[in-house]
């Protein structure tokens, strides 16, 4: 028994010199530590020694135990620092002039419609900002003049987070940073223009026209003396370069707390030219831009005096619009992950393709 149990360490070091890995030690624990283990084998044999030889023996086995247990750790680190090498070997044997297939990338089609835009708005003078996905009340409701228990706040269902934080559910929860940031240019003369494209989130339910992610670009413009023709122009000239085509909007009139009058702007179908068809729905005419002029309470709540400064919003729907560029039937796609459908969006035109749906 003695002789069994001072073998039982040099078996451990032959098979833990063997190990390759974490794993194969931590078999090699339980075929020696474990439950049925040769060390309980010992245990067990215990009983069946000579009394007198039992203090001895035990105190061996338990030796040999301390030894395998301190040995799986040294192992251990080992297998760690040797595995830990073969990375920085395999990191430092990379090659930078193997050739690249620099096709196999793609960018997303929202990405690539909101570049599009952006670059449009840049040369129109606009600021592009940037805002956080996740924002709070007051952002996204209260400094918007939507109080507490409005209404208008089941327009929008809106995802809450256990800290009491929400997902932002339109990139209007910028507004009150945007004309904090800003509105020292109206001191110095000059106006506020920015644009802030971002992902918003409602809990809708999800089918072919319906995402609960999705992706607006919001702009405002404040200065003295803008009135809803300005709008008007602004948003003609704005669409008519982002459509490269002379555009044609209406007004409609749309409730949002946040700007006062609001409307929906809607775009001829570029398609009929207005005369009806498939893609228009036989309107004439596509829903595109919510927008209005900038709510007093909404200035006022970003330190803005509404007496001196007017302005105007709107929420481009940069999903709506990719879905139109690139004749997207079902809103899933963008959100699919699938590199088969996403990759092959190209740099777009913007037109609106025959019996494109309406979103
Ligand atoms: N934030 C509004 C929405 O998502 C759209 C909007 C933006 C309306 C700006 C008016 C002005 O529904």
């Amino acid at each position: 028994m003695i002789e069994k149990t001072a073998n039982l360490s040099n078996l451990f070091k032959e098979k833990a010199a063997a190990a390759a890995s974490s794993a194969e030690l931590e078999q090699l624990r339980i075929e020696f530590l474990g439950k049925k283990g040769y060390v309980a084998e010992l245990m067990n044999d215990l009983r069946n020694i000579p009394n007198e030889q039992k203090k001895e023996a035990g105190q061996l086995i338990n030796e040999v135990k301390k030894f395998i247990e301190s040995e799986i750790q040294n192992r251990n680190r080992e297998i760690l620092k040797a595995e830990e090498l073969r990375l920085v070997e395999q990191a430092e044997s990379y090659d930078e002039s193997m050739p690249v297939d620099i096709n196999s990338g793609s960018y997303h089609p929202i990405t690539l419609v909101q570049r599009e835009v952006e670059e449009i708005f840049k040369t129109m003078g606009f600021a592009v900002e940037d805002y956080y996905e996740i924002t709070d009340d007051y952002n996204c409701f209260e400094a918007l003049n939507i109080p507490k228990h409005h209404p208008a706040r089941d327009m929008q269902d809106t995802y809450y987070l256990s800290t009491g934080q929400l997902l932002k559910t339109h990139t209007s929860a910028a507004q009150n940073t945007i004309l904090r940031k800003y509105a020292k240019n109206l001191e110095q003369g000059n106006p506020i223009r920015a644009i802030f494209p971002g992902r918003c989130f409602r809990n809708e339910k999800i089918d072919a026209c319906h995402e609960n992610t999705f992706f607006q670009m919001e702009g405002i413009m404040v200065d003295k003396d803008i009135s809803i023709s300005n709008l008007i122009y602004f948003m003609k000239t704005m669409l008519s370069e982002v459509f490269q085509q002379d555009i044609t909007v209406r007004l409609r009139p749309g409730f949002f707390p946040f700007v006062e009058p609001g409307f929906e702007l809607d775009i001829q179908c570029t398609i009929c030219k207005g005369k009806g068809c498939p893609s228009c729905k036989d309107s004439g005419w596509l829903e595109l831009c919510p927008c209005g002029m900038i709510h007093p309470n909404v200035l006022t709540a970003a330190g803005i005096d509404p007496e001196k400064y007017i302005g105007f919003a709107f929420g481009l729907g940069m999903t709506r619009l990719a879905m139109m560029t690139y004749g997207v039937k079902d809103i899933r796609v963008f959100n699919s992950g699938s590199l088969k459908a996403l990759s092959q969006f190209t740099e777009k035109s913007f037109t609106v393709p025959e019996e494109s749906k309406e979103a």
